[in-house]
């Protein structure tokens, strides 16, 4: 019988492809959502309703593995006190319920890999390459990530072997980053933010799903490990190329800072601020990126 991966968020961005990626590499995949909905061939789906700790305990009784990628959208809504804490519980709770369920029940699954991002260097534009030894920030998305990857310690001190995938901008046809820039560039309107200095680390979708699976299917895989490709791109040579692949040169003005910030609040860091991360441990790994040039990535995901 197929191993059993069990993706929390399943349904999303990442979930989709992931899915895809596991069903055809052997695997039988679950999902937990929020939702109702269908079983498929090859996808279960389980429900969970965190707000009142009601998870479906047959979702992690039944797995082999745990991929977690569930968590409010981090840019979709302004960052009031409000949100920061839906951001935060979005992630932090599902593992605080999942092991839980391990401990009372006793059970243990092969790996436990969990989603992060790079916001754990914080919201700066230095020189400074930052690597799975660099300290988490003293800012929001710092914080924010150092906790959520502290609770998936929590699952790791049952003696489960966890990986944490501190994740760049993702690039994907129509999803994600891509899904809120690529409209207004294909329009002709696409612009450079801020002063376009700010790194822009990025991965193709492609890879970070193979990240994902060599995570679970590799034991020697532990720990942190940064999924981007070093390539120094920045806002400016990513807005420059995107309206390239669109057929023209840029001719707005940049977006002044002032007024991301007037528009996003707090969060206009996310796109104002941006940091160079190392690959090198995964690639110490063995893992080999199929898109390293930003060009041939945006042409793919546009074409
Ligand atoms: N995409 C990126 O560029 C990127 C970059 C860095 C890190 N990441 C991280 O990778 C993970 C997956 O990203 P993604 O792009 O696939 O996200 P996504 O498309 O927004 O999907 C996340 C899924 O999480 C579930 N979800 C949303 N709010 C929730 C809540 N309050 N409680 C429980 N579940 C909730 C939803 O599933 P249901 O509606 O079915 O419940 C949703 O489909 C996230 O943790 C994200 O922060 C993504």
């Amino acid at each position: 019988m197929s191993e059993n991966v069990l993706i929390t968020g399943g349904t999303g961005f990442i979930g989709k492809y992931l899915t895809e990626l596991l069903i055809a590499n052997g695997f039988s995949v679950s999902v937990l959502s929020r939702s109702e909905r269908k079983n498929t061939d090859f996808v279960t789906y389980y429900k969970w309703n965190l707000k009142q700790n009601y998870i479906d305990e047959n979702a992690i009784l039944n797995a082999d593995y745990i991929i977690h990628l569930a968590g409010e959208g981090i840019v979709e809504k302004r960052w009031t006190n409000n949100r920061k804490k839906a951001i935060l519980e979005s992630r932090t709770k599902p593992i605080e319920l999942i092991y839980a369920i391990l401990q009372k029940n006793n059970k243990t699954v092969k790996g436990f890999v969990s989603a992060s991002a790079i916001g754990i260097y914080g919201a700066v534009t230095s020189q400074k390459i930052c690597t799975e030894y660099t300290l988490p920030a003293n800012d929001f998305l710092g914080i924010t990530c150092q906790i959520w990857e502290d609770t998936v310690d929590k699952i790791g001190s049952l003696g489960i072997r966890t990986v944490k995938i501190r994740t760049g901008i993702v690039l994907g046809k129509d999803e994600g980053f891509l899904k809120k820039v690529a409209p207004s560039f294909k329009a002709g309107f696409g612009s450079i933010l801020g002063s376009g200095k700010q790194y822009l680390p990025w991965i193709h979708i492609n890879d970070l799903t193979k990240i994902y699976l060599k995570a679970i299917t590799d034991t020697h895989m532990h720990g942190p490990y940064n999924a981007v490709v070093t390539d120094n791109t920045t806002n400016l040579t990513f807005s420059r190329i995107l309206a390239n692949l669109y057929g023209y040169s840029i001719w707005l003005p940049k977006v002044p800072k002032f007024i991301l910030k007037v528009v996003l609040g707090e969060m206009s860091v996310a796109v104002l601020k941006g940091q160079r991360v190392s690959s090198e441990k995964i690639t110490k790994e063995g893992f080999e990126f199929q898109f390293t040039d930003i060009e041939t990535a945006l042409s793919d995901c546009i074409k």
